[in-house]
């Protein structure tokens, strides 16, 4: 994808191809779509009647190159209902550019799908919270700037951040994890452009401005949805806890180890609001 792209209509072209290989190779009409953060990616293995497709068969689609990140679509059964899921993502960090991080949530939009849910790995701000904790996303804060913003002319909309995580989705999930006995905190996630992990002033500053988890993802794609008109249901693993007292350096190998750990109450608790559709 050229890094020249600057409105909707050159970087949705790539969108439209991806679309109409992913209509072909039976991806359906999904009720929901999923991303899936760091370390979580064995969740689309447990879809039913699963169809696999590599992003490298994918126009346009960025392979993610970071480890923890499968770099395929899956499409099949979640809770019921019809789920496409992406597992692997792009970051900015990366040096990738606002029109290949949120490529995924352009494609969701063009397949019709209603409900976008994206997951990520984050470092818990809250003291209460512990390693392998879900985190229901209330809100998020963009500490994502520079050349990399996401712009309107790309977005091809107007950004509507007054609810940019459903209200309505929220409260299934906090059904939905009452009734499988998944203990779900709550808070605000605050995106930063990594890469590295935040030092221990960054993290002050994030608790100060109202962060409860930290990452590294998700905030240009939840404001791309809002543009697109998607419904977002947030979720965050949180696999360290970066709290004076408890701080130490955070590696990428813990974040994925905790991924994997966490990855089956998060797929537990999307196939219960998937239920609820
Ligand atoms: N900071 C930023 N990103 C992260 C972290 C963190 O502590 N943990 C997992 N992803």
């Amino acid at each position: 994808m050229s890094a020249k792209l600057r409105d909707r209509g050159d970087a949705d072209r790539d969108v439209e191809r991806a679309a109409k290989l992913l209509e072909r190779r039976g991806a359906g009409r999904p009720s929901l779509a999923v991303v899936l953060g760091s370390g979580l990616s064995s969740f689309g293995e447990d879809l039913e009647d699963a169809v696999v497709v590599p992003y490298a068969d994918v126009p346009g689609m960025p392979a993610p190159a970071v480890s923890g990140h499968a770099g395929s679509v899956v499409a099949g059964r979640l809770g019921g209902r019809q789920a496409l899921v992406f597992s692997g993502r792009v970051h900015h960090y990366e040096n990738r550019m606002p029109a290949e991080v949120t490529f995924a949530v352009r494609l969701v939009a063009r397949l019709g799908v209603p409900v976008l849910v994206v997951t990520n790995a984050a470092g818990g701000l809250d003291p209460g919270f512990e390693v392998g904790d879900l985190m229901l996303i209330r809100d998020q804060i963009s500490m994502i700037s520079g050349p990399r913003r996401l712009t309107a002319a790309l977005a091809g909309g107007t950004f509507r951040m007054g609810e940019a995580y459903s209200e309505r989705l929220q409260a299934l999930a906090r059904v939905a994890a009452a009734e499988r006995g998944i203990r779900l905190r709550e808070g605000v996630y605050l995106g930063s452009l990594g890469p590295t992990y935040e030092t221990p002033a960054e993290i002050g500053l994030a608790r100060t401005v109202g962060a409860s988890a930290v990452g590294m993802s998700t905030v240009p794609e939840v404001q791309m949805a809002t543009a697109r008109g998607l419904e977002v249901l947030g979720i965050s693993l949180i696999t360290n806890v970066p709290l004076p007292g408890r701080f130490h350096e955070t590696t990428h190998k813990e974040v994925l180890a905790a991924g994997r750990e966490g990855g089956r109450r998060l797929l537990s608790l999307v196939s219960g609001v998937a239920e609820k559709l």
